[in-house]
């Protein structure tokens, strides 16, 4: 992990309410594993204090650039947009936290993304094609023109379904897709990054096919590297959930195996 001032590449609208950030950070784009995030600093004439919390979306093919795909949600991504041009620099903490894990004998595997959580995906399908691994993506999203990354996914040869909310048909949550694939498709794994309905559904599945499943979790946060405690969350210390503890998840996660956060 290590604090730098990265130089802004690009910074442009990507889909929808999602804005793209580039920026050179070879160290830290050289030690990232999916599913770590970066901490930024923004800054407009009265703040925000904290530091925002973003996945790394990308990595490029040679380790030196970065991006971030980040939704206009409040102040401090309204300032990334405006304030953070190309030939400025980015104030960022990175890599933090503990990503995802992709077992070496996975053949083919799951990625369930919905909102901004499909950001935290892209950089596990590129590491799983990297070692001959197919995934297939099940993304939704409010509106189709806010589910990102179709390409990077549909790039890498695997299945990919999409479901917004705004879409007509009987398909009520895109697990659905991904539970009628079940019984056609051998996974070895499924990842998630989205809403506590699809860490549920997720977990049902993979307690039923015995397989492993993990989520990304979204947390306020402060430091992003386990010294304020301010992004600590209940979580299950055994599968059938009667043992618990407090945990940040910017230290012990992002990433969770989805029966420690399952009704936590
Ligand atoms: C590990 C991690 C990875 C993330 N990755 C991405 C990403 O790749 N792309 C992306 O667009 N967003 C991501 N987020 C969420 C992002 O951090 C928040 O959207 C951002 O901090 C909002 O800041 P703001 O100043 O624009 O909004 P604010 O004005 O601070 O907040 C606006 C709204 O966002 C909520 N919010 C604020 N901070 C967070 C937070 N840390 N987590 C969840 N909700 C929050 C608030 O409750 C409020 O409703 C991630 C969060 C975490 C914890
Ligand atoms: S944000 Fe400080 S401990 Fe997690």
């Amino acid at each position: 992990m290590e604090q730098i001032n990265a130089s802004v590449v690009s910074n442009e609208p990507l889909t929808g309410e999602y804005w793209l950030l580039q920026v050179d950070a070879p160290s830290i784009s050289a030690a990232l594993e999916p599913g770590q995030f970066v901490n930024i600093r923004v800054s407009g004439e009265h703040g925000p204090f904290l530091r925002r919390p973003f996945s790394v979306y990308r990595v490029s093919s040679d380790r030196t650039r970065l991006q971030v795909a980040y939704k206009l949600v409040g102040e401090g991504c309204r300032l990334m947009r405006d304030t953070l041009r190309p030939g400025t620099t980015c104030d960022l903490i990175g890599p933090l936290g503990t990503g995802y894990d992709l077992p070496a004998e996975a053949r083919t595997i799951a990625l369930v993304g919905r909102g901004i959580g499909i950001a935290a995906l892209p950089t596990l399908a590129d590491l799983a094609a990297s070692r001959g691994i197919t995934s297939h993506a099940f993304l939704s999203a409010r509106t189709r023109d806010n589910i990102v990354g179709t390409e990077i996914f549909s790039h890498h040869g695997g299945m990919v379904f999409l479901h917004s909310d705004d879409q007509p048909g009987g398909v009520t949550m895109v697990t659905d897709h991904l539970l009628a694939e079940a019984s056609k498709i051998d996974f070895d794994a499924i990842y998630v990054c989205g809403s506590n309905r699809l860490i549920r559904a997720a977990d049902t599945l993979a307690r039923k096919l015995n397989i492993p499943a993990q989520s990304a979790m979204e947390q306020h946060m402060a430091c992003g590297f386990g010294d304020c405690h301010g992004c600590v969350i209940e979580v299950n210390l055994d599968p059938a959930g009667e043992k618990k503890a407090y945990r940040e998840v910017c230290h012990y996660g992002p990433v969770f195996n989805t029966w420690e956060v399952v009704n936590a």
